[in-house]
């Protein structure tokens, strides 16, 4: 009787855990082998909705965001979404982004998201009002940490299927459109450095077959673009964080070896460099 015992509870085990590794869907069609995203910002904006766009799409989201306490938008996201993970990620912290990649080492990751950005302090990127301080911080998040987060996790992606890093730039970072004002000077320069990194990463990363996607998300009513208007009113209708993300969701997609060299809208429009 205590061998057909022992025998009966050897079997469930072994069912359970064999249920458990099997890739079973759950109700909203996520298994073990559904495609990784990480983005940064994931707390509001552009960077919510992305993280509400790909998790409804049944991806694993690594949601990332300088302050979790303080996310509640997301928290509320991940706990109907089991397929979100929040982790903390302050883009221009060392210790913070050494932390995170230790914690995902051999793990892949297939699109990666530089969704961070900052538009820095107004008053600061005036002609005649430029100051130092305001333009290291604005660098700090807006050029530099996506370069650093990107070779950060460079292995991680290039470990996935996908294998793609993206930027979210900035029309206001082409060279080529036509200067409609004299504010945010700052600003613009960073996405143009944004840019030009970019470009140099996708030739350094091609031999590990990693792509890398540059784009632009529209003119979207968040924060970010309030604060760079400073009370002035849009010269455009404002899209949503939403349509913005359902953009740029597709033309992640669709990034490609050929079309990678193009600086494209949310919309799918191009961009002079
Ligand atoms: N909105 C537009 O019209 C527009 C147009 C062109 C480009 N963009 C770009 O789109 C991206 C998202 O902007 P958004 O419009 O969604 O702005 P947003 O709502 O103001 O969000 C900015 C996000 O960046 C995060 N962030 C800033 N500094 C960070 C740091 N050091 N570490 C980690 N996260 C940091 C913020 O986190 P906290 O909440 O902790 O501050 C927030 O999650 C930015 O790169 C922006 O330049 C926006």
């Amino acid at each position: 009787m205590k061998i057909v015992l022992q025998l009966f509870l050897a079997c469930s085990l072994l069912i359970v855990a064999g249920g458990l590794s099997a890739a079973q869907p759950n109700p909203a069609g996520v298994t073990q082998a559904s495609p990784v995203v990480l983005i940064t910002g994931s707390n509001r904006g552009i960077g919510l909705a992305l993280t509400k766009a790909y998790a409804t799409a049944g991806w694993r989201v690594i949601a990332t965001c300088r302050d979790p306490s303080r996310a509640s938008e997301l928290k509320e996201l991940a706990a109907v979404h089991p397929n979100v993970v929040v982790e903390t990620l302050d883009v221009t912290s060392e210790p913070s982004i050494t932390g995170l990649v230790e914690k995902y080492r051999g793990k892949p990751i297939d699109v990666l998201v530089n969704n961070a950005g900052t538009s820095g302090r107004y008053e600061g990127q005036i002609p005649g009002q430029f100051d130092e301080a305001t333009f290291t911080e604005i660098m700090r998040v807006n050029a530099f940490a996506p370069l650093r987060i990107s070779t950060a996790f460079l292995d991680n992606v290039s470990a996935s299927e996908h294998k793609k890093i993206i930027a979210i730039s900035s029309g206001r970072g082409s060279v080529s459109k036509p200067f409609l004002e004299r504010r945010a000077y700052f600003y613009d320069m960073s996405k143009s450095a944004l840019n030009l990194g970019m470009r140099k990463l996708q030739s350094d990363v091609a031999e590990k077959r990693v792509l890398v996607g540059v784009f632009a998300p529209g003119i979207v009513d968040t924060e970010l673009n309030n604060d760079l208007r400073n009370g002035v009113p849009a010269i455009r209708k404002l899209i949503s964080p939403e349509e913005s993300a359902a953009g740029l969701v597709a033309l992640i997609a669709n990034l490609s070896k050929e079309n990678q060299h193009r600086f494209q809208n949310y919309n799918g429009e191009t961009f002079e460099w």
